[in-house]
């Protein structure tokens, strides 16, 4: 073991979870119902029906919860606001029990040394806003501005690091193009516009938190490097678009006031100008950004995948999740040097990193997970790794701190470091959260000699 093994002392080491995924009792004490739950109640929407009723029951459950927070030697906890139960219409009314059940929570974090790491927006947009057009509407920036800014003030004495929007690109993607997550529509027309108020809503909300925030505030994006599958000038722009498509189409904006020019090569007549004013307002200095990675891709040309023309090429010899997706550290070590090569250096947290496996029945009384230990390992050596080729990253979040609800898919897959029945709301710790631990307590040092983060544990 050397120093080089071990994360620095201030290092954040946490879990991550969001609002409708865990949490339940949507309508509770006067909560209004989000896009998730209509969709949820739509029968064919997502897996068995599952809806988010019950989830992790974390509403009323989240003092336990909290407490195997500790026990697993978390300090840092990533969670998101549902922005109906705060406000149920969106905007207007205030319903005091829903904010008071957030201002608990982070009390209860703070009691026992875990840093509150807040999301404005994972996807729940207010049912009552998306009948107003949701994120079609150009006002929903200033509706998320003022709902943030309630939050600022509410929260901000004891919040210190604050992110917008988590993921935007799949919120449209999946609910604006493929009509696979909520609101459900599936329209090229309508993927770019919703993406530009997205943006517009971040940026109103940075401003908003620069008028009086103390603390940071970020942006969480999900990121995959594109690997073309081969040589030939048809994949390697297809790699290429799929990669300004995913990567940039978000960052682009934020970092430099531009859209990138392929948006264009992809979304053709569908993709508007943008008023300069617009682009001004998107470019809001950050604090840090959070990276949400999970995969690579490896691309060739597909005239087939709406819009980029860009299929991804399975690769044999690979490990893949229950999700289809590869497993490949080393993704994420080529992510990190991108953004710091393109955008500068930002201080960065990896928000989501994890794995969907099909775990094993429970053996008394413990869930063996090999396969997410080992997502685990090579992950967090990936990012130790990415530290000591100069990246600034200060926290590692895994996806996920429970099983939980997740979104079309239902309860059908499984990301938790903690296994939760959902039948009886038994929590077990897997194999995983038993090796978190470790690495937590050791900070890093059992995680072994640097070298290859794809050398299996
Ligand atoms: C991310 C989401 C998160 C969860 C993981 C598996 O895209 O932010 O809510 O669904 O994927």
């Amino acid at each position: 073991m050397t120093d080089d093994s071990i994360f620095p002392a201030d290092f954040f080491w946490g879990a991550a979870t969001s609002a409708y995924q865990i949490e339940g009792s949507p309508l509770a004490d006067g909560a209004g119902p989000s896009i998730w739950h209509r969709f949820s109640h739509t029968p064919g929407r997502t897996h068995s029906g599952d809806t988010g009723d019950t989830a992790c029951d974390h509403y009323r459950r989240y003092e336990m919860d909290i407490a195997l927070m500790q026990r697993l030697g978390l300090n840092a906890y990533r969670f998101s606001i549902s922005w109906s139960r705060v406000l149920p219409e969106g905007r207007g009314r205030l319903n005091a029990q829903g904010l008071n059940f957030y201002e608990r929570l982070v009390d209860g974090l703070l009691r026992r040394g875990i840093e509150p790491f807040v999301t404005l927006y994972h996807w729940d947009l207010p049912l009552a806003l998306d009948e107003l057009g949701g994120w079609l509407n150009r006002d929903i920036a200033h509706w998320f501005a003022d709902y943030a800014q309630l939050l600022y003030r509410a929260l901000g004495d004891r919040v210190r690091l604050w992110t917008t929007l988590n993921e935007p690109w799949v919120a449209v993607a999946e609910g604006y193009l493929s009509g696979l997550h909520a609101p459900g529509h599936a329209s090229l027309a309508e993927a770019p516009r919703a993406t530009h108020n997205f943006l517009r809503a971040h940026g109103l909300a940075v401003q908003a938190y620069r008028a009086e925030g103390r603390g940071q505030i970020g942006l969480v994006v999900n990121l995959e490097p594109k690997y073309p599958v081969s040589a030939k000038p048809e994949d390697q722009e297809a790699a290429a678009r799929a990669h300004a498509y995913m990567n940039r189409q978000y960052l682009d904006p934020v970092f430099f006031g531009a859209h990138p020019r392929r948006m264009r090569e992809i979304f053709g007549a569908h993709w508007p100008e943008f008023a300069d004013a617009d682009m001004r307002l998107i470019r809001q200095p950050i604090d840090f950004l959070g990276v949400n990675y999970y995969t690579r891709s490896v691309v060739r040309h597909d005239p087939a995948i709406v819009p980029t023309y860009a299929g991804s090429v399975r690769q044999s010899g690979s490990r893949y999740t229950e999700m289809g997706w590869e497993v490949y550290p080393q993704g994420l070590i080529d992510t990190l040097l991108w953004l710091c090569n393109r955008y500068g250096t930002i201080p960065l947290y990896i928000t989501e990193n994890g794995a969907a496996f099909a775990d094993p029945p429970i053996t008394d009384g413990r869930v063996h997970d090999p396969l997410r230990v080992d997502y685990l390992h090579r992950h967090l050596r990936a990012v130790r790794e990415a530290q000591r080729q100069g990246v600034d990253v200060r926290g590692y979040f895994a996806w996920s701190l429970l099983d939980n609800f997740e979104w079309s898919y239902g309860y059908g897959k499984r990301f938790g470091l903690i296994h939760v029945d959902f039948t009886t709301q038994r929590r077990i710790f897997k194999d995983s959260a038993r090796f978190y631990r470790e690495v937590i307590q050791a900070r890093g040092a059992v995680l072994g000699q640097q070298g290859s983060a794809d050398s299996p544990a």
